[in-house]
């Protein structure tokens, strides 16, 4: 599994390694998918709420989850992997409950460990999170939402600091479903004093996940999934250790969904749950893909009977299209018959893939949040960089459909996200190698 200390990258340091695509060849054979990043993150961060061991299994082997190791491990915490995608988290010597360091403002997801040492130690201190350059992403849900627990929060130099004798439940309203302060208050509120309801609450299968993770531990949550959910608060003493298995990733599935219908493929995905992702393959199957559920947990794409059309997307939160996949989407709608107008709504700044996907021939022309894709037959190879997580998984499905050779940069970002990325396509028949940038094979230019 991870290093024990990761180097941390940033776009300030780009990374020297390449993937080389040689595009065109339609994938085929089975995969299986691993445990879903923006689930794994959370429990870890969740696991500081108990003085006793937990071990997560299926626990994906990226790099957001070693750079969360290394926040919680600069908290005290014991993090270690028994077994290959297994982490075992024991919390009960936390010797510090300020997170500040390089590692916290890398990534987003670091700002979940403010409720769990807010809850347990009455004081945290978090700096404002980093991750993928993708718009403003404020936390002022994730505030209030403590404020109305009883906490008081501060914001200096981009600290937050919040403190507070005890929490006691209340009743909060969210002005929009947002993930993160919805887990984040779903945390504190487990040991909070009394009944605390979230209106108005993400509904993503990460949610339930982590509701249920958190009732394994003796938490008493209802409704996760839906827009209301309820938390009794518990006495601590009630929480145990646990050992929990993460839910599969969802986008990381439907990616691969996506790359086999770009490249006309017959793959089948193995250890999804097809029903997190119903909007995305309910969308492909309308512009003409040929997707079936084998079992509950699998699904096969054969290849389409008739030539993909055009479809429109708007990026919503669950259940609607994931904003996660509509860089992955509109790689595919660049070879659509037609037009797609693909409308992003969740953030203001997820188009960085479209100049991209342009240096590979796509016709995308692109009006604040909304950009119009005209289909070309065909992409063709280029030299790109990959500019956020999901660009990444953009611009690799655009390569594997594309004719002739295509050079992705700035591989940190899909490093992020995707465990085994190249080995899982490579044992899909796909032509594609991690290379160094300095040693490129005699012949081939950037
Ligand atoms: C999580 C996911 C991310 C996904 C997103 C939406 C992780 C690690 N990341 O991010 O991959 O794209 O959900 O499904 O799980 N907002 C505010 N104030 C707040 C909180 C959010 O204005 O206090 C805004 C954000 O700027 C954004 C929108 O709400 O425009 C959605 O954000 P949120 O749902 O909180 O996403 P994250 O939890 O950051």
């Amino acid at each position: 599994m991870p290093p024990a200390t990761p180097a941390p990258q940033t776009d300030a340091t780009p990374a020297a390694e390449i993937l080389m695509i040689e595009g065109g060849q339609p994938l085929h054979g089975e995969i299986t998918i691993g445990g879903a990043k923006n689930s794994v993150l959370k429990l870890m961060a969740a696991a500081l709420l108990v003085d006793a061991p937990v071990t997560l299994k299926n626990v994906p082997n990226i790099s957001d989850v070693w750079v969360m190791a290394e926040v919680i491990r600069h908290l005290g915490v014991d993090v270690t992997n028994p077994a290959d995608n297994q982490m075992r988290i024991d919390a009960h010597n936390v010797t510090e409950t300020s997170a500040t360091n390089e590692y916290v403002t890398q990534m987003r997801a670091s700002f979940n460990v403010l409720a769990p040492l807010l809850a347990r130690y009455g004081k945290a201190q978090v700096s404002l999170p980093g991750g993928c350059s993708i718009g403003k992403r404020g936390v002022d849900l994730h505030i209030k939402g403590l404020e109305a627990l009883g906490a008081t929060v501060d914001v200096t130099h981009g600290v937050v600091t919040a403190s507070a004798d005890k929490l006691i439940g209340a009743d909060i309203v969210f002005d929009v479903p947002s993930v993160g302060a919805t887990e984040n208050v779903m945390v504190a509120a487990v040991t909070a004093e009394g009944k605390t309801t979230i209106s108005n609450a993400a509904q993503e299968p990460e949610i339930t996940d982590l509701a249920n993770f958190l009732n394994a531990m003796g938490a008493d949550i209802h409704g996760a999934g839906t827009h209301e959910i309820t938390i009794f608060g518990v006495p601590r003493t009630q929480l145990t250790g646990l050992s929990y298995e993460v839910v599969p990733d969802r986008i990381e599935a439907a990616t691969y969904v996506i790359a086999a219908v770009a490249t006309g493929g017959d793959v089948t995905i193995n250890r999804v749950r097809p029903q997190h992702f119903q909007a995305v393959l309910s969308k492909l199957v309308e512009m003409g893909a040929n997707i079936t559920t084998p079992t509950p947990t699998s699904i096969r794409i054969q290849p389409a009977k008739t030539t993909l059309t055009a479809q429109n997307i708007t990026t919503l939160p669950y259940p609607g299209i994931p904003t996660d996949l509509q860089a992955p989407l509109m790689a595919l709608l660049c070879t659509a018959t037609g037009s797609s107008m693909v409308k992003e709504t969740i953030y203001e700044n997820r188009f960085n893939h479209v100049g991209h996907l342009r240096r590979m021939g796509a016709s995308i022309e692109q009006d604040g949040n909304t950009a119009v894709v005209t289909g070309i037959e065909r992409l063709s190879g280029a030299t790109v960089s990959a500019t956020d997580l999901r660009a990444a998984a953009a611009l690799v499905i655009a390569g594997l459909a594309a004719d002739g050779a295509t050079f992705i940069r700035q591989l940190h970002h899909m490093d992020r996200g995707y465990d085994g990325l190249e080995a899982k396509l490579r044992s899909l028949g796909a032509n594609i190698h991690r290379l160094r940038e300095d040693a490129l094979p005699k012949g081939v230019t950037l």
